[in-house]
């Protein structure tokens, strides 16, 4: 049994679910990234409050030690949750990209947050964003574009805003070989263009509901995962200390029998 495992790489239905840090999940998703500076694609999904963002952080921060590349996050809702990340001399705010146009980045910044004047009513322009990440590849830097919170901000209704011709849509199909690596995540993957899903390469799945994980098993990432398992995660009713557990999911390769947590 052990033999046929080691050949095909799975393990047995009944081994044992172990713990890891989140910073195995980390090496493991970044590990192209730290060989050959190849970009990645990484999703994180789970009801509210389960430790996505708080994932994402930790993705940011590896992103920054391996790579030379500009990190551009957007804060759509502007909750300011990227602030306190990275020293403040590697970070710029800005409101838009024409804010930025008029205020250029310094050398040494390493990660460019686009922050929304939600409160005064504006809505964030994900296209544009995506856009300006594009005109940054075209002059042969690497870039982590950031989307926490893809929907509703970069996609609604199962399309991405930009429609056929989204450059997002274009990051998720050619971002790879051109050094465009892509973290998104969203608390409900019903309203997610498939493809999206079907173009990540690893996902990190918290607590989801069966709705989501209907999509999830149709597109093979389900893998040896066992009933109820992702459903009985810690949610927002969990204290807040003990969340944070996740799996890492991948499509068409057997669960790794892991949970996670940074
Ligand atoms: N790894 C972790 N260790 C300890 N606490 C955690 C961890 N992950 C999450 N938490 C706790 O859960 C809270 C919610 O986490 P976080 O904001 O990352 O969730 P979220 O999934 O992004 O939520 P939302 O969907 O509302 O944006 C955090 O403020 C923190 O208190
Ligand atoms: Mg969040």
């Amino acid at each position: 049994m052990r033999d046929r495992a080691a050949k095909t790489g799975k393990l047995p239905s009944d081994a044992p679910v172990v713990r890891a840090p989140g910073s195995a999940a980390l090496s493991a998703a970044l590990a192209n990234l730290a060989a050959s500076g190849e970009a990645f694609r990484l999703a994180v999904i789970g009801t509210p409050g389960t430790g996505k963002t708080t994932a994402v952080g930790e993705v940011i921060r590896e992103y920054v030690r391996l790579s030379p590349g500009l990190v551009v996050a957007v804060d759509a809702a502007a909750k300011r949750r990227f602030d306190g990340l990275l020293p403040s001399e590697m970070v710029a705010v800005r409101e838009s990209i024409s804010d930025l146009t008029a205020r250029p980045l310094l050398p040494g910044v390493r990660m460019l947050v686009i922050r929304t004047r939600v409160f005064e009513g504006e809505r964030v322009d994900v296209e544009e964003i995506t856009r300006y990440c594009w005109r940054l590849i075209g002059r042969r830097k690497k870039v982590l574009l950031v989307n926490d919170e893809l929907v509703p901000h970069a996609v609604e209704f199962c399309q991405f805003k930009g429609g056929e011709r989204s450059d997002l849509k274009r990051a998720f199909h050619e971002g790879r070989e051109h050094g465009l690596s892509l973290v998104w995540g969203t608390q409900d993957l019903t309203d997610v263009p498939i493809s999206a899903v079907g173009l990540s390469s690893s996902i990190w799945c918290f607590q989801t509901a069966a709705s989501g994980l209907k999509i999830l098993r149709r597109r093979d990432y389900l893998d040896g995962v066992p009933k109820r398992l992702i459903e009985n995660l810690p949610d927002a009713e969990t204290p807040a200390e003990d969340r944070g557990d996740f799996v890492r999911l991948r499509a068409g390769k057997a669960w790794d029998r892991t949970l996670y947590r940074f």
